[in-house]
């Protein structure tokens, strides 16, 4: 490994589309959770934050590829809601990320929030990779659980392989007629021009390991520079929480830097800048989702790319999808203050 390959961070990666097309879910297959089936009504309603060790997703790519080269040290997901009413929270997980999948239910192609999501991801000119879920629902698919796609497509008629080709063919359309070239991922021989499609079900779990390895072989390929580690703290708030014993705690995305228990921070609130210390640095456990309650591990420090639960005095008006700064020894508070009252 070179010098710079071991400064990458891990990437940020936000998970979008339509309502009901699987993000959460094909989130739960990877971590082995079932949160979708804790949320009202099946929706999501907030962001969260999952954090994937390199180890885990080489566990889960190995069949596709044993020797698989991971140089950054995981991955970070951002899950966001797909209901309409939801689209400040897309913007604000769009807004955080290095690179995106794009989550199209295979049954029902391109929707009025995919289109919304892919709009966001092209104004920030940021790359993704679209997942085309729910392939289990293939009339007479043939489970083949957790296999790479090949694997899983070789083992279906041709019935099943005619319908999956139709289904890509209209999708793929549906994608040009929003200016965008796309191409099943083992056949696109040039990710600047076309964007990747790799077909997924999150219930029985086909694809998720071409999924993971095209996300993190992509990202540190092509997005050295922006992986590079930075010690600046760059930290976002994403959501403001009442938590049992906690009171009022902030959801904060760490994007570079290091937090420490014990640091001055400013955020923003609707009366001004709050200056406070972080009480407790908590995180869930690797693999298990932030927003979700659990039990969390507490730290002395935390380092960039992770999503962190900070608990601290006089929070309780943060304004998500604000900057959270730390005051070092030599900053001008009052600086710090205004800067973070202009987001
Ligand atoms: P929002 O966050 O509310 O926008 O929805 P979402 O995109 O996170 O979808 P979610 O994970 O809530 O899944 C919606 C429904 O589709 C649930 O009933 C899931 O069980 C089902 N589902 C998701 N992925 C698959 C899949 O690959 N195959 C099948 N058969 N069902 C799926
Ligand atoms: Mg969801
Ligand atoms: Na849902």
């Amino acid at each position: 490994h070179s010098q710079v390959e071991k400064n990458l961070r891990s990437p940020i990666c936000c998970i979008m589309g339509h309502v009901d097309s699987g993000k959460t879910k094909l989130l739960d297959c990877v971590r082995g959770t079932n949160v979708q089936e804790g949320e009202a009504g099946g929706i999501t309603q907030q962001i969260g934050a999952t954090y994937f060790p390199a180890d885990n997703i080489r566990d889960r790519t190995r069949e596709l590829k044993s020797d698989a080269k991971l140089n950054v040290p995981g991955l970070l997901v951002i899950d966001t809601p797909g209901h309409e009413s939801f689209a400040n929270l897309r913007s604000r997980g769009s807004s955080l990320c290095d690179i995106a999948i794009l989550v199209v239910d295979i049954m029902e192609g391109l929707k009025a929030q995919t289109i919304e999501s892919l709009n966001l991801l092209k104004m920030r000119n940021t790359k993704f990779i679209v997942a085309l879920n729910k392939v289990d629902r293939l009339y007479r698919w043939k489970r083949c659980q957790n296999a790479p796609i090949a694997k899983a497509m070789n083992k279906q008629s041709k019935d099943v392989k005619d319908e999956f080709n139709w289904r890509l063919s209209q999708v793929i359309t549906q994608f040009k007629e929003q200016g965008i070239n796309t191409e099943l991922y083992h056949r696109n021989r040039d990710m600047q021009e076309t964007f990747s499609i790799v077909p997924t079900s999150a219930i029985s779990g086909e694809g998720i390991p071409d999924l993971l390895l095209l996300l993190v072989q992509w990202s540190q390929k092509t997005m050295v520079e922006k992986l590079t580690y930075r010690n600046t703290v760059q930290c976002t708030v994403l959501e403001v929480k009442v938590v049992e014993g906690h009171g009022t705690t902030i959801d904060v995305v760490l994007v570079n830097g290091v937090l420490h228990e014990g640091d001055q921070i400013v955020v923003c609130s609707i009366q001004g800048p709050i200056v406070t210390c972080i009480r407790a640095l908590l995180t869930p456990h690797p693999m298990k989702e932030l927003r979700v309650k659990g039990t969390y591990l507490h730290h002395k420090e935390v380092k960039a790319a992770q999503g962190i639960k900070i608990t601290a005095q006089g929070l309780e008006h943060t304004i998500a999808g604000t900057e959270l700064y730390v005051v070092g020894p030599n900053d001008d508070l009052q600086y710090i203050k205004d800067a973070a009252m202009e987001d």
